[in-house]
């Protein structure tokens, strides 16, 4: 059969992770999560008091960071620099200044060439905010997931909760909306839906609804391939 990428992109919170998550699962595909990428480069700045707004010192940042993904125990761990900051990178303060981080192109350029080394051999799904566009742009399959602003408060406040960390459902609401304006307006790889595109709407479907129908789309695409 033939291994295809699948690229996911969409607004915060929207439950692109959880779908390329169970995608790749269903498929025996790896999982690129490249959002966490992004969240890794945000807390080394943070903790090594990097001023994100000094291009030189981005630039020499830069060169100390190194990502990489394991899974253990069936769970997708980010580490940096040999750290597992899986736990870390989801927090408050790190999501608060990820989307200034992200808009600056000497970040992303390192980010993209890593996350295109890893889709070399394809079998891959990535989500985040310009798979599509701009790190597969020749992706055999492309979704662009949306839901409602509260509908993806609610997740957001649930999973961290789940996760230990305590943060108001206003103070995540406010923080999804930031990040979507900085995200599709930043003037280096905006956010948008690829022309080709497949959009899918989850605010009224279960994680089970939105597998269906994208791992439907998946298997009609390499069926296509492979028999072509
Ligand atoms: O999971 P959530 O929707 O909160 O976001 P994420 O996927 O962890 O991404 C965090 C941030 O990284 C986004 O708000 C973007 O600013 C940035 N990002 C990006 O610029 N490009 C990507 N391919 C993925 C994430």
């Amino acid at each position: 059969m033939k291994r295809i990428i699948i690229a996911i992109d969409g607004h915060s919170s929207c439950g692109k992770s959880t779908l390329a998550k169970a995608l790749a699962k269903a498929l025996h595909y790896a999982y690129l999560d490249s959002g966490a990428m992004y969240r890794a480069v945000t807390l080394y700045f943070l903790d090594n008091r990097v001023n994100y707004n000094d291009p030189d010192a981005v630039l020499e940042a830069l060169k100390q960071i190194n990502i990489h993904f394991e899974r253990i125990e069936g769970q997708n761990r980010t580490f940096l620099n040999d750290i597992d900051v899986e736990h870390d990178i989801r927090e408050m303060r790190v999501s608060e200044h990820v989307s200034p981080v992200a808009a600056i192109s000497s970040v992303r350029r390192a980010m993209v060439k890593q996350q295109q080394a890893m889709g070399a051999r394809r079998g891959i799904v990535a989500d985040g905010r310009d798979i599509g566009t701009i790190v597969f742009p020749d992706a055999e399959l492309k979704i662009f997931l949306t839901a409602d602003l509260d509908v993806r408060t609610s997740r957001r406040h649930l999973e961290l909760a789940a996760k230990g960390i305590d943060s108001a459902w206003d103070d995540i609401q406010k923080n999804l909306a930031e990040r979507d304006l900085i995200d599709s307006t930043r003037a280096d790889s905006p956010l948008k839906q690829a022309s080709d595109a497949v959009v899918i709407n989850n605010t009224l479907l279960s994680e089970q609804e939105q597998l269906h129908k994208a791992l439907s789309l998946a298997q009609a695409k390499i069926k296509e391939l492979s028999e072509a």
